[in-house]
């Protein structure tokens, strides 16, 4: 879109000075040297010196957009967020990002999706920070960085390295159904538009009457699902690597907001003990079958950001934002991303990055919090400590609040005792690495989809990946799926 010409208003410094010029620095004669005293020369350096943040370690390239999430189905018997109440309408923020790639690398990358969501909800902010995929890697949080420095440079020669990946994935059975969904179709979507987005974890809702639920996230990409052939991408990222954040910016300037349908599954607290699969291991699904999908309400991105940088740059996602009405679950990794995001904000952005437009609350913050570098909003109150008798903010979490019934109810949580231990989880009846992972390539993929997986992980495996990480991955596939591994040793001439 071309932008009409405007009457230009005059150029100042960074506190509304007028300057002099845009063009010529303060010198002693044309030819003479520059004077320290040009003090707009000197703000104009220095500030570009500090133009950047730190990229995100993972997630660093994306794009983002404001919208509205509106609740269309009455799920109030499960729980008593405010976000979810019939009829109810949340302001709300989404960020979509490629994992493993940094602020400049190509959106078509075959990487999983990253499906980030903030509503500014009347308790606060509530985030949920997602995939387009319902599974993950590890199911360990111990195992986290490990997982994500195999996939992204070597320390020695600076490159991405696929021996690097199947070495960890090979040696980490448990990445078998997330690895088949990477390879898959879903690994490079056509666009943010047409995906779908996952909470991936289990997390806890509460009701009214304090009765607790486990519950899965779905959001459905009401465009329909499409997504791009190896080839198409490779094309892709050689002629515009910002394929994914034009497309998710240009159709919104159109008008054509996207939407996503949210649907949940929701299990009954007492089914964890002895569900088939471990509900909280974040490398299974609960299949439809067992827990049928719920209509929740319907999600509308419209509204561009107006500054990439004041907007997604510094838009702070993390899963501890968690409201009344929603808790954690026992999921190990869910439990280890609790304390990592808000560490990772303030080293990036700074201890007051609450106060910056994406990540401000729309309700009242009535915190303890006080001062810090770039600190802009005053304190709320002159005594900074509680309990104080001047009437500052009192907390209704405490035990005594809920005994009276009061309105937020009591702490999100679980029974738990034992000694403590290094050890995986206790396995259920059903639970092993590869059968999810199998299911997956037999009964939800097509025969065109599984030639396409075979395609996609021998063009991977062909590329620098040594002899005995060949042939464990080799193994890996057999492991998954007899004929498709037999198909893929064919293709990469492997045993
Ligand atoms: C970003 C840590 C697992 C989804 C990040 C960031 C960190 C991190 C440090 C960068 C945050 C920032 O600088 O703004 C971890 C750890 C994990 C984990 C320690 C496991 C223990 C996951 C899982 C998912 C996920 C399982 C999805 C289900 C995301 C997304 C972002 C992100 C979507 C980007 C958020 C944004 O758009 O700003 N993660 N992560 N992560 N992570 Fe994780």
């Amino acid at each position: 879109m071309t932008e009409a010409p405007q009457k230009a208003p005059y150029t100042t410094d960074n506190v509304g000075i007028p300057v002099e010029s845009d063009e010529h620095s303060l010198t002693v004669s044309p030819d003479g040297p520059i004077l320290l005293q040009d003090h707009y020369l000197i703000e104009k350096m220095a500030q570009f010196n500090r133009e950047r943040v730190p990229e995100r370690v993972v997630h660093a390239k994306g794009s983002g957009a404001y919208g509205t999430f509106e609740v269309t189905n009455d799920v109030s018997q499960f729980t008593r967020a405010d976000l979810f109440q019939p009829g109810k309408r949340t302001d709300m923020l989404a960020r979509f990002s490629t994992v493993a790639g940094e602020q400049g690398s190509p959106d078509t990358w075959r990487d999983p999706r990253g499906f980030a969501l903030k509503f500014y909800t009347e308790h606060g902010n509530y985030d949920l920070v997602g995939n387009n995929t319902p599974v993950f890697f590890v199911r360990d949080p111990i195992k986290f960085q490990d997982f994500i420095r195999s996939q992204k440079r070597r320390p020695d020669n600076g490159l991405r390295d696929n021996d690097m990946q199947w070495d960890f994935w090979t040696l980490s059975p448990e990445s078998a159904h997330q690895v088949t969904w990477l390879m898959g179709d879903r690994g490079i979507p056509k666009n943010y538009r047409h995906m779908n987005g996952y909470s991936s974890h289990t997390y806890m809702w509460i009701n009214g009457a304090g009765e607790r639920f486990w519950v899965k996230y779905h959001f459905k990409t009401d465009q329909g699902i499409e997504f791009m052939t190896q080839q198409e991408a490779d094309d892709m990222a050689g002629c515009d690597t910002d394929f994914h954040r034009r497309d998710l910016f240009e159709s919104i300037q159109r008008g054509e907001a996207p939407t996503w349908s949210l649907k949940v599954q929701v299990m009954p607290f007492e089914d964890a003990a002895d569900y088939r699969f471990n509900p909280f291991d974040l490398t299974k699904v609960w299949p439809h079958a067992d827990y049928p999908l719920i209509d929740v309400g319907r999600m509308t991105l419209d509204k561009n950001p107006e500054d990439y940088f004041v907007h997604i740059e510094q838009a702070g996602f993390e899963p501890s934002n968690l409201v009344p009405g929603i808790g954690p679950s026992p999921d190990k990794m869910l439990l280890g991303r609790l304390f990592s995001y808000p560490d990772a904000h303030r080293y990036r952005i700074g201890p007051n990055y609450t106060q910056l437009p994406p990540n401000r609350p729309r309700s009242q913050v009535n915190s303890y919090a006080k001062d810090g570098p770039m600190r802009y909003e005053p304190s709320n109150t002159a005594r900074p400590y509680a309990p104080n008798s001047y009437g500052g903010p009192a907390a209704t979490f405490t035990s005594a609040a809920a005994a009276a019934g009061q309105r937020f109810g009591a702490v999100a949580g679980w029974e738990s005792a034992g000694e403590m231990v290094r050890e995986a989880y206790k396995l259920h009846r059903e639970d092993d690495d590869w059968g999810q992972a199998g299911t997956q390539v037999r009964q939800v993929l097509d025969d065109a989809a599984r030639e396409r997986l075979v395609g996609n992980v021998s063009g991977h495996l062909a590329q620098n990946v040594s002899k005995p990480v060949l042939e464990r991955a080799l193994q890996y596939w057999r492991n998954i799926d007899k004929d498709v591994g037999d198909k893929i040793a064919a293709k990469v001439g492997g045993g």
